[in-house]
């Protein structure tokens, strides 16, 4: 079995995507940020101010192992940040990136508290978003626009890409 693995930008929509794909067809489904939260017994804003983002790192790699037998599993945008986790992704299953625009993103995050990496000024966010759409693409097997798509339509066209695998 390989497992499906998608990635993302922050607010690119892998936890709505990952889960709805996995009711669709049955599968197991994590979210290796749900997995991290539970197991650490912390959320992940409290890891990275008490522990920084590197502490954060390694649970990430962490739990990307563990959750390994897993069919489906979204994970945190910076998942890409260790190329470790993506030869581990690579050697596993398949990898799915859900590309959306800096502007969507902008958007979609607009009143977020949630997520430490986004508190940054508007510069930041945008150096960060150059920086790892180039690594999403070069490591995706496949690429799904989601700008100005529903659920079901990005759903579709992801057990498109599949079917032949
Ligand atoms: C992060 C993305 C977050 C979460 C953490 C760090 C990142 O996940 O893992 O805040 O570095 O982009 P989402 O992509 O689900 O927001």
């Amino acid at each position: 079995m390989k497992t499906i693995y998608f990635i993302g930008f922050m607010g690119s929509g892998k936890s709505t995507i990952g889960q709805a794909y996995a009711d669709r067809y049955d599968k197991t489904y994590v979210d290796t940020d749900s997995f991290i939260e539970a197991f650490h017994e912390q959320k992940i804003s409290d890891i990275f101010k008490h522990s920084g983002e590197s502490t954060f790192r390694i649970f990430e790699s962490e739990a990307l192992e563990k959750v390994s037998n897993f069919e489906v599993v979204s994970t945190g945008g910076g998942i890409v940040e260790n190329l470790k986790n993506l030869h581990m992704m690579q050697k596993n299953g398949i990898i799915i990136y859900l590309h959306a625009s800096f502007d969507e993103i902008a958007v979609r995050l607009s009143s977020d508290q949630t997520r430490p990496l986004w508190n940054n000024n508007v510069e930041e966010k945008n150096a960060l978003y150059n920086r790892r759409i180039a690594l999403y693409r070069e490591h995706a097997d496949y690429i799904v626009d989601t700008d100005q798509k529903t659920v079901d339509d990005i759903v579709q066209e992801i057990e498109k890409h599949l079917i032949i695998e």
